[in-house]
């Protein structure tokens, strides 16, 4: 059980001066009091770090300059524009929450954090820097960093995804919580958390909060915030048809739920899941479990109508998803009739050149990419 161990108000001011001299102050989306510009920083900077954020905020505010321009977009552009951040929920939440701040609000995002939680995305420490930076509001935040900072400076062990640890979080950042300057503070622990109070190698030094920090006092900064216990993922396995015709390959819209939802990819085979067991795991092959030759042509041409030629594997590749591991074998082809078509809704020959654009999910984009950057070195 953790134990409350900080009481008031005792972070703040320092917090507060070290903002002052050594925070950030010309991140693209500060300077504002747009709340449409800092909802979508939010959410892109839930679990994405600032230097990988900046490039698609930059490319989503020139492409959507406002909410009423992103509640009109097309839900596929709006995932084009997100792919590559992962968490794809996030950008059909996105898309929704502007929908709803139209139809609800008139298109205004509401000055209120309770308010702002009750929108889709919108957790309440999302809703709480949205009210602080857009609105001045006071209201506390907890984010990944966040937690860290906090965890730390009070020596609080558990795994802080844990209900009581993290309702204890949630006290603490509320008692700590200044009446003045809250903007400052808020970013402060932001930026604390992201350049000195870093997982590994944190620079105590330079910190503002080190007279007091408990972890530090006791030796226990590394082990703090005490991480998730471990178990081990499931390990599952597909193979992907990269069917190619010329400069094209053949891509499928996944359902809108599940994984990579809503985006296009490449074709599926499901393999059976490996056994468990981290050596099981380790031994397992993406080709494990493949059908022969014959009968994957076979379940090409069932499922598309094309007739094509042996399917040859390229390097595999693995993906870490929050809850499984996925063994992807991708496997080449062509069709062997010119002019061969798979046409139907939910399928299209995308361009190799065209697939940086497109709404794919990164490990595909990479390997699509990686044809389309072979192909420009044959021609
Ligand atoms: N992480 C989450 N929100 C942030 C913000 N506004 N600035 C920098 N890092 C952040």
């Amino acid at each position: 059980m953790p134990r409350a161990l900080t009481i008031g108000r005792v972070i703040a001011s320092r917090l507060i001066e070290w903002q002052r001299l050594h925070g950030r102050h010309d991140l693209p989306w500060q300077n504002t009091r747009d709340a449409y510009r800092i909802w979508l920083s939010e959410v892109m900077l839930q679990q994405t770090q600032v230097d990988t954020v900046k490039p698609y905020y930059l490319r989503f505010v020139a492409r959507f300059p406002d909410v009423r321009a992103l509640a009109a977009a097309q839900p596929d552009e709006v995932l084009a524009l997100w792919s590559g951040l992962g968490y794809y929920g996030r950008a059909r939440n996105l898309h929704r929450c502007a929908r709803e701040v139209l139809a609800r609000h008139g298109g205004a995002f509401p000055d209120e954090a309770r308010q702002l939680a009750r929108l889709p995305g919108i957790g309440r420490s999302t809703a709480a820097a949205i009210a602080v930076f857009a609105f001045g509001r006071r209201a506390a935040i907890l984010d990944g960093n966040v937690r860290r900072v906090l965890c730390r400076h009070a020596g609080l062990h558990g795994y802080p995804g844990e209900r009581s640890v993290e309702s204890e979080l949630w006290r603490i950042a509320e008692a700590e919580l200044p009446s003045r300057e809250v903007e400052r503070y808020t970013q402060a622990l932001m930026d604390l958390g992201a350049t000195l109070c870093v997982r590994t190698r944190p620079d105590c030094a330079a910190c503002p909060l080190s007279s007091d920090c408990r972890a530090l006092r006791d030796g226990v900064v590394a082990q703090l915030p005490t991480p998730r216990p471990r178990r081990s993922v499931p390990l599952r396995r597909c193979a992907m048809f990269v069917i190619r015709r010329g400069d094209e390959v053949l891509v499928e819209r996944r359902a809108p739920s599940g994984v990579w939802g809503g985006l296009w990819s490449l074709p599926e085979l499901e393999l059976p899941p490996a056994a468990t067991g981290s050596a099981a795991i380790e031994a397992a092959t993406a080709a494990d479990g493949l059908p022969d030759a014959v009968s994957l042509a076979h379940e090409v041409e069932r499922r598309f109508g094309l007739r094509v030629t042996a399917l040859r594997p390229m390097p595999p590749f693995d993906h870490a998803f929050t809850h499984f591991r996925l063994r992807v074998q991708p496997l080449a082809c062509e069709p062997v009739a010119t002019g061969a078509a798979a046409e139907a809704p939910g399928r299209a020959w995308l361009a190799l050149d065209a697939a940086a654009g497109a709404a794919l999910p990164r490990p595909v984009k990479t390997l699509l990419q990686g044809l389309a950057s072979a192909q420009a070195r044959a021609a």
